[in-house]
């Protein structure tokens, strides 16, 4: 059954004959959406493996509904972007092609840099699709096509072939609106010749949490209230914290490495443990293990010590 990726479940990069249970050509969806274009790709190729990336939580919610109804096998699903995905989930070479439809235009020349298909983007990607990997494009927006066929031949890494789309990617949600609308459609294939000089390491995966132990006893919450916390590469909002049965605190806390491509929602947690109180991240709601994350829990032991906690000691 299709199913969601979980960093808890998943190695970086992912080992994909594990992730699917069998070899098979790698194709990667970004930004599926509601998920109806993986359902006509796993029937019109059922030898591939396809690995869908959205950032919208809903949109993977209701793919996920959609090919478990459909009973398509084997997709998987990661939620999050696909500068994250491509870098940190897709081993070197591996990649097949590479689906993008109608990608947020971003038509504002102040948010150009939110756009997916900039150089960067066509670098890493290089290093990540195999010998003439191919990555397809169909927008019905001229100004992001002339961009995207722009930033390709900047990098002098792929050839782009503008061709009429084939008649399978004007099937998705949004191809079905804009036909509707009476838009005109555009596509392209990027062909990979090259290779990006410089290496994409994906991210080292701990399995530890971060934490520290503190002597001391629990502080007042009186004066908590949200807070933001610069550290180098981004940022961690404390948001709330609440109280924890029978002891301890819980606090809530977004993380955000935008280098990274990466937005987490995480506890953090204050409870008695066997060797003094335990103030470090919780095994819940899947974290990643960041450099912004072991950030957050420092600020929050730094917390504890200005109210007179003790560090004992420290690992994060
Ligand atoms: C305009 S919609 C198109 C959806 C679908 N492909 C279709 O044709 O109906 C763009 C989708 O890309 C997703 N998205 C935008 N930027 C993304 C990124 N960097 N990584 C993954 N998904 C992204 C959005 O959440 C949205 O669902």
């Amino acid at each position: 059954m299709a199913r969601l990726l979980r960093f808890a479940e998943i190695d970086f990069p992912l080992d994909p004959s594990a992730a699917f249970g069998r070899a098979g050509p790698l194709v990667l969806e970004v930004g599926f959406g509601d998920g109806r274009f993986l359902v006509t790709l796993a029937r019109a190729h059922p030898d591939w493996n396809l690995l869908g990336v959205e950032a919208a939580a809903a949109s993977v919610a209701r793919a996920l509904r959609r090919l478990v109804r459909e009973g398509v096998e084997p997709v998987r699903l990661f939620k999050g972007r696909a500068g994250f995905a491509v870098r940190n989930l897709v081993p070197p070479r591996s990649l097949h092609a590479v689906y993008v439809n109608f990608p947020d235009p971003w038509p504002k020349s102040r948010h150009a840099e939110r756009r997916l298909l900039r150089e960067p983007f066509f670098r890493l990607l290089s290093t990540r699709l195999e010998a003439r990997g191919r990555l397809l494009l169909t927008t019905d927006h001229e100004d992001y096509f002339a961009f995207a066929l722009e930033e390709a031949k900047r990098s002098g890494l792929f050839e782009a072939h503008s061709q009429p789309p084939p008649p399978e990617v004007l099937t998705t949600k949004y191809a079905e609106k804009w036909k509707e609308r009476g838009r005109r459609f555009f596509h392209a294939v990027f062909v990979k010749v090259a290779e990006a000089g410089e290496d994409f390491p994906p991210l080292r995966k701990e399995d530890e949490m971060p934490h520290a132990i503190l002597e001391g006893s629990l502080p007042e919450l009186g004066d908590f209230a949200k807070r933001v916390h610069a550290f180098p590469g981004g940022h961690a909002i404390f948001l709330e914290a609440a109280r924890r049965a029978p002891e301890g605190y819980y606090f809530l806390v977004r993380v955000e490495e935008p280098e990274l491509e990466l937005v987490q929602e995480l506890l953090l947690e204050l409870r008695p443990s066997a060797h003094g109180l335990y103030a470090g991240l919780k095994r819940f709601g899947d974290p990643l293990v960041t450099p912004g994350v072991r950030h957050a829990v420092g600020f929050l032991v730094d917390w504890l010590a200005a109210r007179g906690l003790k560090v004992q000691k420290r690992s994060y």
